[in-house]
């Protein structure tokens, strides 16, 4: 009847057949879905929006420069030529006065909501670490310390809850520093302080609002322009810490935006900080 060529060859076009199935399932998990990344336009953020839209999401990607919301979008419709143009969206967004946060972040959400339904809402943005000692440290220091990694975090959520659907297909994700566990000597207190004090934010607000679910992400040492302001002496600090990693490496953005990832699908996980570190803290 039939060959046992011919036999081979269909069996091997099923394989094939369920192969890309499987990979089709695996890269639209997040199909109509509606992603904000504020700090969507460089470093982990970004990987987080390239991501998010090869997984089939719309992304909105929100910051203070204009250039760099422009280049973004650019870079991300580059990344996925068959998404339609329409689903990847820049918004300017300047987190740098508290006082315009409210009415800042209510025109973000507004004009996203507009666009699409908002299903998860990722806070990627920060500006330079404070590394200050204790003995030096001044109001000023610690008034600017708590601005994007404390004030703007809890608004970004007060006003995200605003426009998420009661379910757990909704998440939001912070971003939290490797201080939390373990803070470099030397003036890394007020971020520590911060760090330790995000992980309990985010258990407490899963209990509050509840059914949405509020994770945050806790990278180590990545490789991105956040410390641009080392100039010459970042390479040698980057390789120091790849030493001091089990992994032999510092964190690759498209590493850590994996986790983002992870706790936007899995609507099983609330409350929770994922870590993607090399495991630093290990040794
Ligand atoms: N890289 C690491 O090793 C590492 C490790 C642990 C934790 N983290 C944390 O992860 C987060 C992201 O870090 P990253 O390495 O991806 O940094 P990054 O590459 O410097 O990106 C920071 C993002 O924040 C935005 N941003 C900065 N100031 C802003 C402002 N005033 N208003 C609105 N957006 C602003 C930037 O865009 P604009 O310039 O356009 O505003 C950019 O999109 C930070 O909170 C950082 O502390 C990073």
């Amino acid at each position: 009847m039939f060959s046992s060529a011919l036999i081979s060859a269909i069996l091997q076009n099923f394989a094939i057949r369920a192969v890309i199935y499987r990979k089709s399932r695996i890269m639209s998990t997040l199909t109509g879905t509606h992603v904000i990344v504020i700090g969507g336009t460089a470093g982990i953020g970004l990987a987080v929006a390239l991501q998010a839209v090869a997984s089939g999401a719309r992304v909105t990607v929100a910051s203070s420069s204009p250039a760099r919301i422009e280049s973004a979008v650019k870079t991300i419709q580059t990344s996925s030529p068959s998404t339609s143009k329409d689903m990847i969206h820049g918004e300017q967004l300047d987190l740098s006065d508290p006082e315009t946060y409210k009415e800042k972040l209510d025109k973000l959400f507004s004009s996203a909501a507009a666009k699409q339904q908002v299903t998860h809402v990722v806070y990627t943005a920060g500006d330079r670490i404070p590394i200050t000692p204790i003995e030096s440290l001044t109001l000023d220091d610690i008034q600017v310390a708590i601005k994007m990694r404390m004030i703007a975090p809890m608004l970004v959520v007060q006003t995200a809850v605003k426009y998420l659907p009661r379910s757990p297909a909704s998440s939001i994700i912070l971003t939290n520093g490797a201080a939390a566990e373990k803070a470099p000597p030397g003036g890394w207190s007020p971020t520590a302080f911060l760090a330790g004090g995000l992980k309990s934010l985010a258990k407490a607000l899963a209990v509050e609002l509840k059914p949405i679910r509020i994770n945050v992400v806790q990278p180590g040492v990545v490789d991105t322009g956040l410390w641009d302001f080392m100039g010459e002496a970042k390479g040698p600090a980057m390789g120091q810490m790849a030493q001091a990693s089990l992994t032999g490496r510092v964190g690759k953005p498209e590493d850590v935006a994996r986790a983002y990832m992870w706790l936007m699908t899995d609507s099983f996980v609330t409350g929770t900080t994922a870590q993607s570190d090399g495991g630093y803290f290990l040794v």
